[in-house]
């Protein structure tokens, strides 16, 4: 490979990058929009025995398999490491097996009921334990067990030669890869922001099992971080690794998110009333998401960013707004802890709104505080001042 080809695929030594990046898809999992693309990353060791590690979008399949031949010319790939199953990696499996028959697929025992499942391949496999080696030649590879990081058969694979971590989605971010995928190589700024979207909208649940996993990885000198999504991290270890320890223990900064529903504009009030108050009592990081208007993605992304939630609802048919509900459902799945909660609402004959917002700060792991806030039709003296000690309370 002359000089020029090799800075576009090179991360380190033999360790070549062969992703893809799809700006098409407008709502990645079918739900969180994707402004920025996403990128689809996997990862060439051209050792004396050729390693793939995961594979693309099944889109992408031609692509993907021009970046491979760039590099490996008519050599065959011997391995193809699976660290995850989801599609959106595992997706070109069928059609690598049919260009590269004799290809060993390497898996842990969760691995390859999920390759016959979803592409009906069988053939050699390479069955990894916990703790595993693979030898290609120069490169010594070890395989880490990290399950629920995002599937149960999730693992990542350590390049023990140049401490190279292939992570799967551990350390991902949305947003393609525009030109370079090397962190120092690129203006990276976008991808904090998406890196904090992502997790909370596909791994926040998972809080625990991260915690497992990095307290795994916890000794390993890593050089580079090479997930599935996002840069390779090379400069920016610390950050990235700092970033998914925080989120995982649900630790967030100080600050209020105040997600509401309002039809007419009188809830909202409510609201305006709350931020306006908390304002007043020197919290400067309010965020307010107006469900109607706002993405569940990020709505997300700020309630675990901030310590503090007030939630705000109007009745609906004698249901909470429905649009609330969702979110309330979407914060019970990811099993969140460490929040302050607070809720109002409102109703114009009978009230259930803040009924149903009582059952679920009872579900929740969140502490309540201040009083909830019920309002009949519009805002009176006695709502402003109500609100404002909601507000007050959280504040303190
Ligand atoms: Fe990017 Fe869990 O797949």
């Amino acid at each position: 490979m002359d000089t020029n080809m090799q800075q576009k695929t090179t991360i380190k030594g033999k360790v070549h990058y062969v992703g893809v990046n799809d700006r098409n898809k407008q709502l990645f999992e079918g739900m969180w929009p994707l402004p920025y693309g996403v990128s689809y990353n996997s990862y060439l060791i051209d050792d004396e025995l050729v390693a793939l590690v995961d594979t693309v979008d099944v889109c992408y399949f031609e692509i993907f398999l021009r970046k491979i031949k760039n590099i490996i010319g008519d050599r065959p790939i011997n391995y193809l490491i699976i660290n995850h199953m989801e599609p959106d990696h595992s997706g070109s499996i069928r059609l690598i097996k049919q260009h590269y028959p004799d290809i060993v697929i390497v898996g842990n025992k969760q691995t390859f009921g999920m390759i016959e499942g979803f592409y009906g391949v069988t053939g050699e496999q390479y069955l990894v334990k916990d703790g595993d080696y693979l030898a290609l030649g120069h490169h010594k590879l070890k395989f880490y067990l990290t399950p629920m990081v995002h599937w149960p058969e999730t693992m990542m694979t350590y390049d023990e030669t140049d401490g190279v971590l292939f992570s799967g989605d551990g350390f991902g971010c949305f947003g393609t890869l525009d030109g370079g995928f090397i962190d120092s190589r690129m203006n990276i700024d976008k991808y904090w922001d998406e890196m904090v979207r992502y997790y909370s909208n596909i791994v926040g649940k998972y809080g625990s099992p991260v915690q497992k996993a990095l307290e795994k990885l916890a000794g390993l000198h890593i050089s580079a971080i090479c997930s599935t999504h996002g840069p390779v991290w090379m400069e920016n270890i610390e950050r990235v690794v700092g970033i998914y320890d925080k989120l995982s223990r649900y630790d967030a900064d100080e600050g209020v998110v105040i997600v509401y529903g309002s039809m007419y504009g009188n809830t909202e009030q409510m609201a305006e009333t709350i931020a306006s108050e908390l304002s007043a009592c020197g919290i400067k990081n309010i965020v307010m998401h107006n469900v109607s208007k706002s993405n569940p993605s990020y709505i997300l992304m700020d309630i675990f960013k901030y310590k503090g939630l007030i939630i705000g609802s109007p009745t609906y048919s004698n249901q909470i707004f429905p649009e609330v509900e969702a979110i309330l459902s979407k914060i019970l799945v990811r099993d969140m802890k460490g929040r302050y909660l607070g809720y109002f609402g409102s109703f114009c004959w009978a009230g259930a709104a803040v009924k149903r917002m009582a059952e679920f700060a009872e579900k929740s792991k969140f502490e309540l505080i201040g009083d909830p806030v019920e309002m009949k039709q519009s805002m009176k003296d006695i709502t402003y001042t109500q609100c404002e000690n909601l507000a007050k309370a959280m504040a303190d």
